[in-house]
């Protein structure tokens, strides 16, 4: 890690964060201490001050955190000032859940949702028209892409990703079933649901192992 740069450990946190505080700024609460904070996120006071001290700190020694301030400069930090311009390929069962979705809330605008398969021409997703592949590339140029959601099944899912490079894509945010594996410039995002849920079973292994179940 070089000096200055902010650890992944952290990074990762800090959406939990901002989802905290945006609870306590909807519940009209001003001002938080660390320890009410650790207490309601289930981690302990110091790692809260630690992570937040990366950035400078935010809080004022005995007067607790502003939370709408606080709020405001973790989004800043990650990058939810601005809104980026999404799009999703791939129209099946998981790309329309998630273009139901409203990401807008967190500054992604979803603006363009592609396919293959003929059978969408013509469907809407929240007023959003399906369009097919082939005028992807057109689209790029018309329009700033900033993210590309990819919901395609995993064979077709690692050609479209070069190719989506290769249009000057930034960002994949990618259901498929593989990791994408792309040149460092692009950021990606491999989600994997059923990771969690294997996680999950773990646990859930670990700590009613023995108890008997009615069958
Ligand atoms: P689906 O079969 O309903 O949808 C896939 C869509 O991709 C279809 O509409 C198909 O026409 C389209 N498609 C195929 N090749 C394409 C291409 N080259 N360009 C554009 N569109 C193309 O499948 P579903 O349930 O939506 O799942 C999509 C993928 O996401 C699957 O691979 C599935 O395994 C995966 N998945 C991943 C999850 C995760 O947590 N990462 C959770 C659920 C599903």
């Amino acid at each position: 890690m070089r000096k200055g740069e902010i650890s992944k450990a952290v990074i990762r946190r800090l959406p939990r964060y901002y989802r905290y505080l945006g609870e306590l700024l909807q519940n009209g609460v001003v001002r938080i201490s660390s320890k009410e904070l650790s207490e309601r996120m289930k981690v302990t006071a110091s790692q809260i001050r630690q992570d937040l001290n990366n950035f400078g700190g935010f809080g004022q020694q005995g007067y607790g955190y502003n939370v709408e301030y606080l709020h405001e400069e973790i989004g800043k930090i990650l990058g939810l000032d601005v809104t980026h311009n999404m799009i999703i390929i791939g129209a099946g069962n998981l790309g329309q859940a998630l273009a139901n979705y409203n990401f807008e809330k967190v500054g992604f605008h979803l603006i363009g949702i592609f396919d293959i398969n003929p059978r969408f021409e013509g469907v809407s997703v929240r007023g959003i028209a399906i369009q097919m592949l082939d005028t992807l590339e057109d689209f790029l140029s018309e329009h700033k892409v900033d993210v590309v959601t990819l919901t395609v099944p995993k064979r077709p899912a690692v050609d479209l990703a070069h190719h989506l490079v290769d249009l000057g894509i930034k960002a994949i945010w990618n259901f498929a079933p593989t990791d994408l594996n792309l040149s460092e410039d692009v950021c990606v995002k491999n989600v994997h649901l059923n990771e969690s849920l294997m996680t999950l079973s773990y646990e859930y292994r670990a700590k009613h192992s023995g108890e008997a179940r009615d069958e």
